[in-house]
């Protein structure tokens, strides 16, 4: 549960998105600006805002820096689920599952661009716009490493592969959010490496649920990630310690892109017997014990650092 200051600050956020969007492409963005409406847990502008008032920044400025974040989050979403043939995105279908490709693809891009109109508007130094570049160029190459993989049709990836692809994907976005205060201090790059590992144990937790969620909460389809055939920590553990047949099995099932639901349901049992929730839950509670206290270390005291503490805990301990 958030505390007073996120639920407020969330507020304000679902608000400002809602204007931000409210001008734009309007002879076409009807179906973006409903799926900016669907919501969604908004931890990124949330840990935005927190870091710049715990950094006593300029939290107007860090509103429109939060907004654009959320929007790029929202943009590589709706390619995200093009690319990974998704059919649900928060609890309703897909863009491109209603609108086609094309026009989704289109979407995204539109988003894309308003996500810089915001940026350019947000009065940041050229510091600050290069990180921001940094990560996005980081996500692009953790989607590039799991996308590659599976046209590839290989799952020779070690855990290590994992973590960089999950970290470039998913952490380093994560970790802009409560770094960006920090740029051109030295605290930047520690701040930013730590909760980069923090993001993680929230991809992790992510591919958790993928097979053991509840689609009331998670809002996704379960069993999406076998369909996708996607190397997640989970498969990658199953494949290392299933025995030969098994694996057989299991890759077959993952290289197949099946839609059968006893297909699907039948590689998630294997990946349960093979031990991979337990290794994958422990290995995303160990990061957090690891980076966590870097966190504590390094924001300065208050209540906005005390919800950043509470949210990251939530990572992995959510359902949604
Ligand atoms: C989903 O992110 C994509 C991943 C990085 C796992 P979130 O879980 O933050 O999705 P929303 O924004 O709350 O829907
Ligand atoms: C999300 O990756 C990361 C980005 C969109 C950059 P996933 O494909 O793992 O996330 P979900 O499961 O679709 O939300
Ligand atoms: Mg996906
Ligand atoms: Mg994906």
């Amino acid at each position: 549960m958030l505390g007073k200051l996120s639920s407020t600050i969330k507020q304000d956020i679902e608000e400002k998105l809602e204007k931000a969007m409210d001008s734009e492409y309007v002879d076409f963005a009807e179906p973006l600006k409903e799926y900016m409406s669907r919501g969604g847990k908004r931890i990124r502008p949330l840990l935005t805002i927190l870091s710049a008032k715990a950094h006593n920044k300029d939290v107007e400025q860090y509103t429109n820096v939060a907004i654009a974040i959320e929007m790029f989050h929202n943009f590589t979403l709706i390619h995200d689920d093009i690319e990974d043939d998704s059919m649900y995105r928060r609890g309703k279908p897909t863009l491109h599952i209603t609108y086609g490709i094309p026009l989704a693809i289109n979407l995204g891009d539109a988003l894309y661009t308003i996500v810089w109109k915001h940026l350019l508007n947000a009065g940041l130094s050229v510091d600050e716009l290069n990180a921001i570049v940094k990560t996005f160029e980081e996500v692009v190459v953790g989607q590039d490493i799991e996308l590659r993989a599976i046209h590839e049709e290989t799952f020779d990836l070690d855990y290590e592969e994992y973590y960089t692809l999950a970290g470039n994907k998913t952490g380093s976005l994560i970790a802009l959010c409560l770094a960006l205060p920090l740029v051109g201090k030295e605290n930047f790059d520690k701040l930013y490496v730590a909760v980069r590992q923090l993001g993680i144990a929230f991809q992790i937790k992510d591919d958790l649920l993928n097979i053991t969620g509840d689609f009331e909460k998670y809002k996704k389809k379960i069993g999406d990630d076998i369909t996708e055939g996607k190397r997640t920590l989970l498969v990658l553990y199953a494949l290392k310690n299933l025995n030969e047949d098994k694996a057989k099995e299991l890759k077959g099932i993952l290289l197949s892109h099946t839609k059968d639901e006893e297909l699907i349901k039948r590689a998630i049992s294997l990946i349960k017997e093979s031990g991979a929730v337990e290794f994958a839950q422990s290995k995303a509670e160990e990061l957090v014990s690891e980076y966590l206290p870097v966190v504590d270390e390094i924001i300065p005291p208050g209540e906005a650092k005390d919800e950043i503490m509470k949210i990251i805990k939530m990572f992995i301990k959510r359902e949604a």
